[in-house]
């Protein structure tokens, strides 16, 4: 992984304030790997303090021929800030792009530079009477930057979208350096293509954001939520749309948590078993409204239980009872529960339409079970975005090695179960590395060729975060 020159990463030291470079072992903490399967090599991290210092950095990048991979919290997950290999090159951090421009309640938009945490959004949001909707378990690190550059979900989306949804206009520099400032506040704008988009999901592979216009919605000051045993997995699309019936508009959070991860968490956390009905399956709903949600709640809990989906339930009866049950569904990932050999195995971002999810957790599971019978399988998250985080790994020594042999035919199962079922690889968690070799089945071939095109328009000298997104670039 090469870095740039002495020569060149003094003279952006000349360019930029004494801070705003890191070398050694400073930078490489910047480079952790979450997921603990990368090697860590040297590395040079760039954090301008303005949208000037990102301007002249990117220019002398550019220059010099020095790729740029930007980087928000350094909490993704595909792989999408790892260093190019082939090729000498900077992270580019927004860390110091840390200020809230402006809380603006009257238009319902916050202004904030590309590094402000998203907790720090929704706390500048509550102040004012107002919500930022999105929300996901790593908020306290997780940047607005790197939320937008993924388009990032979390447990809000059902009823809020994706960030996408939630960005109104952007700032972002562009391959030459120059500063693109289309931070609008328009609710409404049918001018020609919405370029922001292409920034959006864009993985950094267009441009560097440093700054964005994002959409408050209204505060939701009543909110509960239940955590109910289902029959099974059949029972999710009649749940759905019961709580739709029952809670018009008011539905903020649909989650499916499976038993097994309930007990476990018991084991590593101490998080209580809130409920034990002895069945396969709990949804965890949340319902946020600006009325009062306990009848609608009850509605809903009522009409399951007569339909036969629902077995048993609990309510959470205080804001704290609540904020736990939200904390266990946050921790279920084999990053909390299995940390030894968590980096072994698969963890799916998979998206199919939502009438699909039982069908795919079936198929998943039982490919699973042919293929790799040792490994534990399990599946949990976003029942109303058909986004399912199935998670398959070893949780023994000795069920390493089957699991390692077995591991490459099962990512081609899952391959073929997600096109199969019309779904994605990448519902919220961007393509990355990780998924750049596999993703290419998932789309026409033509839908490429106008992305690739896209990418040598804006970055005709691929320093964008080279190798990232797109499979065969040069194709
Ligand atoms: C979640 C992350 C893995 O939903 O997206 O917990
Ligand atoms: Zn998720």
């Amino acid at each position: 992984m090469p870095v740039p020159t002495d020569a060149f990463v003094d003279h952006l030291r000349s360019l930029l304030d004494d801070r705003a470079i890191l070398t050694g072992t400073d930078a490489l903490d910047r480079t952790a790997d979450p997921r603990g399967v990368l090697s860590r090599e040297p590395v040079v991290v760039v954090r301008p303090a303005d949208v000037v210092g990102v301007a002249a950095t990117v220019a002398a990048c550019a220059e010099a021929g020095v790729a740029i991979v930007p980087q928000g919290g350094n909490t993704g997950l595909s792989y999408g800030t790892h260093l190019p290999a082939d090729r000498p090159a900077i992270l580019l951090s927004v860390s110091r792009l840390n200020r809230i421009e402006s809380v603006d309640p009257d238009r319902w938009t916050i202004t904030a530079q590309a590094g402000v945490s998203i907790q720090a959004i929704q706390e500048a949001a509550s102040s004012v009477g107002r919500k930022f909707a999105p929300d996901w378990g790593a908020r306290g690190t997780a940047t607005v930057g790197g939320g937008i550059s993924t388009d990032a979900g979390g447990t809000n989306v059902v009823r809020y979208g994706n960030m996408r949804d939630n960005v109104m206009g952007i700032e972002a520099v562009l391959a030459d350096g120059r500063v693109w400032d289309g931070r609008r506040s328009l609710r409404k704008d049918s001018s020609g293509y919405d370029l922001k988009h292409l920034f959006i999901g864009g993985e950094g592979t267009l441009g560097v954001v440093t700054s964005a216009v994002l959409k408050l919605v209204p505060a939701t000051p009543y909110e509960t939520s239940t955590l109910a045993a289902i029959t099974g997995l059949d029972d999710l699309m009649p749940l759905l749309e019961l709580g739709e019936q029952h809670a018009p508009g008011a539905i903020s959070g649909f989650e499916l948590i499976p038993d097994m991860a309930m007990d476990r968490l018991t084991e590593v956390l101490g998080i209580p078993r809130f409920i034990d009905a002895g069945t396969e399956y709990c949804v965890l709903v949340r319902l946020a409204s600006s009325e009062p949600v306990d009848d609608m709640i009850a509605g809903f809990l009522k009409a399951g239980v007569e339909a036969g989906h629902i077995v048993d339930a609990v309510v959470a009866g205080t804001a704290d009872q609540e904020a736990t049950l939200w904390v266990m569904r946050d921790e279920i990932t084999p990053m909390t529960l299995w940390t030894e050999h968590q980096h072994l195995g698969l963890k799916l971002d998979t998206a199919v339409p939502i009438d699909q999810i039982a069908e795919f957790v079936r198929q998943i599971s039982a490919r699973s079970a042919e293929i790799a019978p040792g490994a534990l399988c399990y599946g949990f998250g976003h029942v109303g975005d058909g986004n399912i985080h199935m998670m398959i790994l070893p949780t023994s020594d000795e069920a390493i090695e089957p699991w390692l042999a077995a591991k490459p035919a099962m990512e081609a199962a899952i391959d073929e179960t997600v096109f199969g079922l019309h779904g994605t690889l990448s519902a919220e968690h961007g393509v990355g590395l990780l998924l750049r070799d596999r993703i290419g089945p998932q789309k026409q071939e033509l839908e490429w060729e106008m992305m690739r095109c896209i990418k040598r328009a804006l970055d005709p000298e691929n320093l964008f975060n080279p190798g990232k997104l797109i499979p065969d670039p040069e194709v």
